[in-house]
């Protein structure tokens, strides 16, 4: 038999290999409550507007909402030859309600139909990710408070910069996550319009009220043009590309947290439960966690990827090639979900070593930019004379296996006469890093002031 939805005109069976490649069930299964939503408010939409009549609305209606239930009981079969989502819920309404079921799928298509329940979708797990993002961010600014004042060796080229405080670093993830926050907000704006009635490309002839089911589904309005209505996939694309640039920012967190509870670092401690150990070496308590957060970034952009290659120079309007932006789609969004999850439980965790932190920092000379500061206020010289003095004290403490801390006023006499036991006096990590006031600046009173400030704007 060929298939019930479209068989009329073919006289053979389908090959199964076809029926194969182009079921596209195994995966749009996911889609089945915005599917029955759209075909409600469809339904109401066409009863309404005198195109079938009340009672048939009501028994579709009511054929749906037992589907829904079957769906969500675990109790529906999905059938790989009825295809897709769409033909699968077809079916069994006609089943339940027999051939007024037929009248479900006038003045509309598949194409715009799958349109509508991928916005749909869309709608739903962009706002999960808005929230999850947000509680990463919570938990980021909670930690960063309980360490406003934790000193830590800063980096750049990933050598020991300058100290900053946990707190500080923490909350630069904040702020970059709340620019992913707002871009998927922002792409909301541009979701808010509803493909449904667009029917297979042309419009249609029959007097549907597209404003009507648009509304009914959330929409502020229609798509204004119905080949743009079923062929285009750019929301799917900026979701991707938001999706990318997010799983990127929450792989160089990751990437750092690697680093830190590393024994080369050992600046952070993990618990138990949220480490692995190795099958061979006993010693082993790997952060895992955190390298599957850091990889899951490269399978996010390689779904962006597939996307827009599958898209580029795909001509107007609906072809079936579309049909291969949902696995990829999915994918992602599972992806960057449970990432986002296990992030805000290890941020949750983490325990800085504050003494190892701090120790670290002293060791990398970390405040030698700080001395050479003082020197040009103290002694009213270049700069540039100070960086040289500062280099040459760097020289001599390293020779000497000290920290800049640890030379006494005799020391840096024998380097520069002018230095006086006042300036030598002001050579602490505790005054510098308190003295580091700029906006944005690293000062424990600005950590403090901003993770205050976070936790309100963020409802904690
Ligand atoms: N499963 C299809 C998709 O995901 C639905 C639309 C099918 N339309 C068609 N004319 N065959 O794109």
């Amino acid at each position: 038999m060929t298939n019930k939805m479209w068989g009329g005109r073919f006289s053979s069976k389908t090959d199964t290999l076809i029926e194969k490649i182009n079921a596209s069930i195994k995966f749009d299964y996911r889609l089945a409550m915005h599917d029955i939503d759209g075909s409600i408010a469809h339904v109401n939409m066409l009863a309404d507007c005198s195109i079938i009549k009340k009672k048939e609305a009501k028994q579709i209606i009511l054929g749906l909402e037992e589907i829904r239930k079957e769906i969500l009981e675990d109790k529906f079969e999905y059938k790989i030859e009825l295809e897709d989502i769409h033909m699968n819920i077809e079916s069994r309404l006609t089943e339940i309600i027999g051939p007024v079921a037929g009248k479900m799928h006038t003045a509309r298509s598949r194409n715009d139909q799958i349109a509508t329940d991928v916005r749909l979708y869309l709608n739903e797990t962009i706002n999960e990710i808005i929230v999850l993002i947000k509680d990463l961010q919570k938990d980021l600014s909670q930690k960063a408070l309980s360490n406003f004042d934790t000193i830590m060796p800063g980096y750049t080229h990933l050598q020991i910069a300058q100290p900053i405080t946990f707190g500080h670093h923490l909350l630069s993830y904040v702020e970059l996550f709340n620019r992913d926050k707002l871009r998927f907000l922002d792409s909301l704006e541009r979701l808010d319009e509803c493909p449904l009635g667009a029917a297979a490309l042309a419009g249609t002839s029959y007097p549907i009220d597209r404003f009507l089911s648009s509304k009914a589904l959330g929409f502020s309005k229609p798509m204004a043009n119905s080949l743009d209505a079923v062929s285009s996939r750019d929301m799917l694309l900026e979701t991707l590309s938001n999706l990318s640039i997010l799983s990127v920012n929450l792989s160089r967190l990751a990437e750092e947290i690697i680093l830190w509870v590393s024994s080369e670092f050992n600046f952070v401690c993990l618990s138990d439960n949220l480490t692995t150990g190795s099958s061979i070496m006993p010693q082993k308590r790997n952060p895992d966690g955190a390298e599957l957060i850091r990889s899951k970034a490269g399978r996010v952009i390689g779904s962006l990827n597939t996307l827009f290659i599958v898209l580029k120079g795909l001509p107007l309007a609906y072809s079936k090639d579309l049909q291969e932006d949902k696995e990829p789609l999915f994918d992602a969004i599972d992806s960057v979900n449970l990432s986002l999850k296990v992030m805000t439980i290890i941020i949750k965790d983490i325990q800085p070593n504050k003494d190892i932190m701090l120790q670290a920092a002293k060791k990398g000379f970390a405040i030698a930019t700080d001395i050479a500061d003082i020197l040009v206020q103290e002694l009213n010289i270049p700069f540039r004379e100070s960086h040289k003095i500062v280099g040459s004290i760097v020289a001599y403490a390293e020779k000497r296996n000290k920290n800049l801390e640890e030379l006494d006023i005799a020391d840096y006499k024998e380097l520069d006469q002018r230095i006086t036991i006042d300036l030598v006096n002001k050579i602490s990590f505790d005054t510098i890093i308190h003295n580091k006031l700029s906006f944005g600046g690293t000062s424990p009173q600005n950590v403090n002031k901003e993770a205050k400030k976070w936790l309100k704007r963020l409802n904690v």
